[in-house]
């Protein structure tokens, strides 16, 4: 079977990693037609937005994207594509498994930690305004229907994949309305799944928890912002941005992407890992019922990882982004052949 994807290459190392997954996802026989778009500065320019219509379209069409990441300008210009997409296809749940992948070095063995994230609301909202000159104010919009959603989302993924206790994280003691209604929901939520354990921490006690005995959590759930820092502080726990995939996900769609930025500093070096956009390619194939060549793919990745000097320089070795995939894909060949 063809499956057709949109595929949005983003902007910075967004091509050079996307290239690399695409040619591994090809030599391992999946069959996939591409439907290419850009997005952020090159659709601005080209078309006059940074999120064009007709790249909503595709997606809303084909119901699964793979992207890549897009520079957002820093405190002026264009709204993030990101949060735009989310948005505009409501990609409410933000999933990120956090694993270590063998042969990577990273500060800690035994992590395996699932993180699911309030995509929609929450500080991300974007509802700035200046009060009076010199003063600003920014919402935190917390709601009942979206605390709701993405904590049954979370329960529901625990039940499906086998996970045993979901924690949910807040700072109520502070912010006792809006984070007190999101652990009110999921509390409710927790009812309806006995069978999953249910607790709550505390976001700052818990990132301290987290950097000293990770293994001690199994899924976190989150609010927008605690989730965009806590999820970044778990992928330092198991070797960094370049290696964690994510995926944002809808009632029936999914965006799946690595969780870095456009590295602006090492773009057109090829020298990026593909590593965090191959592994939510990964996410993709199972979504998409590709299970068995993702199977591959990953013990293909590994393979590669264990052999000195074939990771990209990020992870100790000498590969260039191009060679790297190169290796992944003499890896799928070879197992093909055996
Ligand atoms: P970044 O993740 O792009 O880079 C942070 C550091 O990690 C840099 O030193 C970079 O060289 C390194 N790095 C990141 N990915 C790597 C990879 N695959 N291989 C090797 N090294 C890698 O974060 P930064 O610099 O804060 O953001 C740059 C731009 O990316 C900003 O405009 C930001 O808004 C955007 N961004 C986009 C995201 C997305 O599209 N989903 C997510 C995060 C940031």
């Amino acid at each position: 079977m063809t499956h057709t994807v949109t595929l949005v290459p983003g902007d910075g190392i967004g091509p050079e990693v996307s290239d690399a997954v695409v040619r591994i996802i090809e030599t391992a026989g999946v069959s996939v037609k591409w439907e290419r778009f850009d997005a952020g500065m090159a659709a601005l320019e080209a078309q006059g937005t940074p999120l064009p219509q007709a790249l909503l379209d595709s997606i809303r069409r084909n119901k699964v994207a793979l992207k890549g990441p897009i520079t957002t300008p820093i405190g002026e210009g264009f709204a993030s594509v990101n949060v735009g997409l989310r948005k505009a296809l409501d990609l409410y749940a933000s999933l990120r498994p956090i694993s270590k992948l063998p042969h990577v070095r990273s500060r800690f063995d035994n992590v395996d930690l699932v993180i699911v994230r309030e995509n929609t609301e929450d500080l991300y909202a974007g509802l700035e305004h200046e009060v009076v000159p010199g003063v600003v104010e920014s919402l935190k919009i917390i709601t009942e229907r979206a605390s709701t959603r993405i904590a049954r989302f979370a329960f529901e993924y625990a039940r499906k994949m086998g996970r045993r206790r979901i924690t949910a994280v807040h700072k109520a003691n502070i912010m006792k309305m809006s984070d007190g209604l999101f652990i009110k929901s999921a509390r409710i939520v927790a009812a309806e799944f006995p069978t999953i354990a249910y607790d709550e921490q505390i976001v700052d006690a818990l990132c301290m928890k987290l950097v000293m005995k990770p293994e001690q959590f199994d899924m976190l759930l989150l609010t927008n912002l605690y989730g965009d820092i806590v999820s970044d502080l778990a992928a330092g726990l198991v070797g960094g941005l370049g290696v964690v995939g994510a995926a944002n996900l809808g009632a029936d769609t999914g965006v799946f992407e690595a969780v870095h930025g456009s590295a602006p500093d090492i773009a057109g070096q090829n020298v990026a890992n593909p590593t965090a956009l191959l592994r939510s390619a990964l996410l993709m194939l199972h979504h998409l019922g590709e299970s068995e060549a993702a199977t591959r793919i990953e013990s293909a990745l590994i393979r590669v990882l264990a052999m000195p000097g074939r990771a990209t320089r990020d992870l100790g070795g000498t590969a260039t982004t191009t060679e790297f995939a190169g290796f992944i894909c003499s890896e799928l060949g070879t197992a093909v052949g055996q």
